[in-house]
């Protein structure tokens, strides 16, 4: 039972999705703690940031993309608001982002994702590859066409992360910067958790937002949440120049040798390039033959890459559930709710997710935009 001077909700977490429910719990009149060694770490450190729903749709993941449509929308306005309350810019562009095909069978792919849009109703142009090269002149001269989508835009997942921590702080959260060490359950119910030091802290409600950990926390009854696998990904930031025009103008993807890859250019002169699909459990090393993948494949893309600066290499774990959708909402555990397993979609989802998780807390009631992401679906149902 939590104590009476306990917390409403304790965050397991502080990656971007953790930080989020802890925000907006608190702008409900929640009071609010969140467990994390150093909040505003995770995946977001590394994450390109691109907001991409609609160039990212795959197919049979309508009822993602319904989620990700309606995170985007948010996505604006949440920015703003984080900038007004705490003066930090989330470094969000509403750049649009051009899919592009470097042969004839990427052609065929990007032709038929654009019939698909068309039949859900999404907006996205078909380009040829002169106009492709009009919109961004550093592609290579053998692109073959592409897809405009003015739509999916990007945003910079380190200082979203440094923003939410500042308006966290803002609207009275409680940080504990210390490991979680243990779930507590008692008398069949979450009450909170011990942390590394020893100390426990207690809350009416526990949200599980540990990334690809989360199900790894001791105390978690088996069979409450699935597996969350990490999928590493390497990415590379570069600088480009800033004194002749920019060198590229809004998001840019292929797919080159069956691997998913992006450059998304920011209004600092950073350009990141993305990223690496591996799973290796959790190893974040950072390889000479990651790297070589992603500058070989961007070169092919975006030839003058190779005159940039590479500034950084890094490596993040993607935290996939059994089906690549997200875990919202309550659990089979009673007073626990899970906000992870978010997989190629983390900072898309991190305004709609802070959202949901915050209705449910303060009402009780999960939205309906969330009912086909419970943790309920991996639950074996009981036999009849
Ligand atoms: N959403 C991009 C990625 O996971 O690589």
């Amino acid at each position: 039972m939590a104590h009476s001077d306990a917390p409403d909700v304790l965050v397991v977490g502080g990656g971007i999705i953790g930080l989020g429910v802890a925000w907006r719990s608190a702008q409900r009149g929640l009071a609010v703690a969140l467990v994390d060694p150093r909040p505003g770490g995770g995946a977001a450190r590394v994450a390109a940031g691109m907001l991409a729903p609609v160039t990212e749709l795959q197919y049979g993941e309508e009822p993602l993309l319904r989620l990700g449509m309606a995170s985007n929308e948010r996505y604006a306005a949440f920015a703003a608001e984080l900038t007004e309350l705490t003066g930090l810019d989330t470094g969000y562009r509403a750049t649009g982002t051009l899919a592009v095909a470097l042969d004839s069978d990427d052609r065929a792919e990007l032709r038929e994702l654009h019939a698909f849009h068309g039949r859900l109703g999404l907006a996205s142009e078909w380009l040829t590859g002169r106009e492709c090269r009009r919109l961004e002149p550093m592609l290579a001269p053998g692109v073959r066409g592409g897809l405009h989508v003015a739509e999916d835009h990007q945003v910079d997942g380190r200082r979203l992360a440094a923003a939410l921590v500042a308006a966290c702080e803002r609207a009275g959260v409680v940080f504990h910067r210390a490991e979680a060490a243990e779930l507590l359950v008692e008398g069949g119910r979450a009450a909170g958790v011990r942390l590394s030091t020893g100390e426990r802290v207690t809350a009416g409600r526990t949200v599980l937002a540990a990334g690809s950990r989360s199900h790894l926390l001791p105390g978690l009854p088996t069979g409450v949440l699935p597996a969350v696998r990490p999928v590493k990904g390497q990415v590379l930031r570069l600088r480009m120049p800033t004194a002749h025009g920019p060198f590229l103008s809004r998001n840019v993807r292929a797919v080159v040798r069956g691997q998913h890859l992006y450059l998304v250019p920011r209004a600092d002169g950073e350009l990141v390039v993305g990223a690496t699909t591996e799973e290796l459990g959790h190893d974040t090393t950072v390889t000479a033959g990651g790297v070589y993948e992603l500058l070989r494949d961007a070169h092919e893309l975006v030839p003058g890459i190779t005159e940039l600066p590479l500034v950084e290499t890094g490596a993040g774990l993607r935290p996939g559930s059994p089906d690549n959708a997200p875990l919202l909402g309550p659990t089979a555990l009673d007073g626990l709710a899970a906000a992870t397993g978010h997989y190629r979609n983390g900072v898309l989802l991190t305004p709609v997710t802070a959202d949901l998780l915050a209705d449910y807390l303060a009402t009780g009631e999960l939205p309906p935009l969330a009912a086909d992401f419970t943790p309920a679906r991996f639950t074996p149902k009981a036999a009849a």
